[in-house]
């Protein structure tokens, strides 16, 4: 809100010194823009459209060239089919509008447009609601690989085809219920669970190493680094309980479930018997951080 913008114009969306959109003030404008759909926008009423420049399409078009082939390398093939069946284009940045009708079908979710990161028990509770929070804005043209912060590339590319899988929607809405009940700590060992298995978890298919969280498949760099980048740990919900994650960086751990279907069975588990309480798990010292 004190962010210098166009005359007469409030900022609702500060961007830091080192965002690759900081000095654009038409990347800001229209970053404020689309944050103001957000807060306006009433749950249950239909998505307006976000206004994408064609510089923003290239980006996206720019990204699926590269990640087009390394999902088909290394992502979990359930989960790139969905894409087809999703319709998600390549060309042309999909509104939330165009896609919510296919994804509500197949699961009951919807995806419904936030501002920006979210406290990860807000977050949590609306997936109990079937609402995904879902932000619209897109990285700055200027470095289509990079971005600070999670953008419609990745909830599109990395969350909604996958919420069309059952197994996924069930751990999402399994999280979302044990949330609205939860302590401060149990919040923060769901919202682990949820980073190192929806976000970045990894599964083998076929004896081979792939990719299942929505942090892998919308990133170039951490999705090519999956084979001799991070530590590989074995799938343990317990453990990542326990285990604080890192957003802003390179994830230097990840964990690997037996297959897709063993890591989804085996996290909706892990709630539905409450192993994420208090007295049952180990004591937590710090916060749950953003989810996204
Ligand atoms: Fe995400």
């Amino acid at each position: 809100m004190h962010q210098e913008g166009p005359p007469g114009e409030v900022d609702l969306v500060q961007l830091d010194r080192d965002h690759p959109g900081f000095r654009d003030p038409v990347y800001r404008a229209r970053r404020n823009h689309i944050a103001r759909i957000a807060l306006e926008h009433r749950s249950g009423q239909p998505v307006p459209d976000a206004p994408y420049t064609e510089a923003e399409h290239a980006v996206w078009s720019t990204v699926w060239q590269t990640l087009g082939p390394l999902h088909r390398a290394h992502v979990v093939s359930d989960l790139v089919d969905l894409q087809d069946r999703l319709g998600l284009q390549r060309d042309r940045i999909p509104q939330l509008s165009a896609l919510n009708p296919r994804l509500f079908a197949a699961s009951g979710f919807r995806m419904e447009p936030v501002a920006g990161l979210v406290a990860a028990r807000t977050f949590l509770v609306r997936l109990g609601q079937g609402v995904f929070l879902s932000t619209q804005y897109v990285r700055h043209h200027s470095r289509p690989f990079y971005t600070p912060e999670p953008d419609v590339l990745h909830e599109l590319i990395g969350h909604a085809a996958s919420l069309m899988h059952p197994g996924v929607a069930a751990v999402n809405q399994a999280m979302g219920r044990a949330a609205g009940v939860a302590t401060e700590a149990e919040v923060a060992r769901l919202s682990r669970v949820y980073w190192y298995t929806v976000e970045f978890g990894l599964a083998l298919e076929a004896g081979q190493l792939r990719a299942v969280g929505a942090g892998l498949l919308s990133s170039c760099g951490e999705l090519a680094r999956i084979h001799d980048g991070p530590e590989l740990r074995d799938f343990d919900p317990d453990a990542m309980g326990a285990t604080p994650y890192d957003p802003t960086d390179y994830q230097p751990w990840l964990y690997v479930a037996p297959s897709l279907d063993a890591m989804l069975n085996g996290v909706t588990r892990w709630v539905e018997e409450g192993r994420w309480r208090d007295g049952v798990a180990p004591p937590v010292t710090e916060g749950a951080g953003p989810l996204c």
